[in-house]
């Protein structure tokens, strides 16, 4: 392969998102069945993390990297540093310019934004955009995105595209400049102070009492809205509870809230995670793993993030894993027989 190394995957890995065995053989990788993969490889590169049954058959000393879910996941920790594999995770890039094209938590996530806007079109009885007709003129749907991060900006930008008159809020002051420059409207500025957000990015749990102010504004707002998405989230924690089952009661007949959240916890005190939960005339919809639902797309921008990290990770085409790297030292979850993952924040 041009970056020097030999690459095998493991037959019919790409089939469901669009891309047969013969295009990886096409492109000179070896197409080989899930048993014989990992024999013989130097890095290991997934998307979800091992089971420990497969940590056991990765050979000893070999490097992997794939989403781990730390907190989650620690019987495959001990199992890898038991086998002195060098895992790193995923979802551990740093958030630096230089490591963005690395990012895969900011590539799944624009799909996701995008993909639960078409879910709330969908599910909304009305039309998103202003149309002037025979019939007379329709009024354009209001859409509002709660958190304005990798996924409600592209959501913004999708309800846009799709004719929404769109509104959005955030507690990051970063945010509230990336939602103007979407050309949309922003609530609650008087909420976004100073310090929410940490070093990485990342938001920082409100206290009691700025959480019970952002929810008097949104209970302001809601009621002019038709379709809601929620994204907010705050790393390692259960999502914020920002829409309180009296809040949905006030919300137009038929509106519809997709919460992005809803694998942590949701944003609504309602939301089920895989349902849709009818609370009256509102409906709250909880996808779950809305990357899988775009295959092809989701496919593509991961696989470009994985490349671009091994591409930083080898120098002439050997394998360099340096702990003191701004990139790779922070991802590095388990190094010489050791669990050494740090707590994401
Ligand atoms: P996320 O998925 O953790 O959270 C989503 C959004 O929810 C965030 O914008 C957060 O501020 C917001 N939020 C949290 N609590 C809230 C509350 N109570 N009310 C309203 N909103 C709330 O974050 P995400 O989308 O992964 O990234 C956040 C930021 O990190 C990005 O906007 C960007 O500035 C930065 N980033 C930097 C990267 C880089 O430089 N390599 C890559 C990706 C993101």
């Amino acid at each position: 392969m041009k970056g020097g190394h030999e690459v095998r995957i493991q037959a019919g890995a790409g089939e469901r998102a669009g891309f047969p065995d013969s295009a990886y053989a096409d492109h000179g990788a070896q197409v080989v069945p899930a048993g014989e993969l990992y024999t013989e490889s130097n890095l290991v590169c997934r998307v979800q993390p091992p089971s420990t049954d497969e940590v056991a058959a990765m050979p000893e000393g070999v490097a992997m990297l794939s989403l781990m879910n730390v907190s989650r996941n620690r019987d495959v920790l001990d199992k890898l540093a038991a086998r002195k594999i060098t895992a790193l995770a995923l979802e551990l890039v740093p958030r630096i310019t230089r490591a963005q094209s690395m990012d895969v938590l900011s590539s799944q996530s624009t799909v996701a934004g995008y993909k639960a806007v078409l879910i709330g079109a969908g599910a909304l009885p009305k039309f998103l955009p202003m149309l002037t007709t025979a019939a007379g003129t329709v009024s354009p749907a209001k859409v509002f995105i709660i958190g304005a991060g990798v996924a409600g900006l592209q959501a913004i930008a999708t309800a846009r595209r799709l004719g929404g008159v769109v509104s959005a809020f955030d507690v990051r002051a970063a945010a509230r400049e990336q939602v103007l420059s979407l050309g949309a409207t922003f609530v609650a500025t008087e909420l976004v102070v100073a310090g929410a957000e940490t070093s990485g990015g990342y938001a920082k749990a409100q206290s009691a009492d700025e959480a019970q102010r952002t929810r008097d504004a949104l209970a302001k707002h809601l009621p002019e809205v038709d379709l809601v998405v929620t994204t907010a989230q705050i790393p390692g924690r259960d999502a914020p509870k920002l829409i309180s089952a009296e809040m949905v009661k006030t919300m137009r007949p038929g509106a519809v809230i997709v919460d992005l959240a809803a694998e942590s916890g949701g944003n609504t005190e309602l939301t089920k995670a895989g349902e849709t939960v009818q609370a009256g005339h509102v409906s709250i919809i909880g996808p779950v793993n809305l990357p899988a639902t775009v295959p092809f797309h989701a496919s593509q921008m991961f696989s470009r993030n994985i490349l671009a990290l091994v591409t930083h990770l080898s120098k002439d085409a050997k394998l360099v894993i340096d702990a003191d790297d701004e990139i790779t030292g922070p991802m590095t979850v388990v190094r010489d027989g050791q669990v050494v993952a740090r707590p994401t924040s």
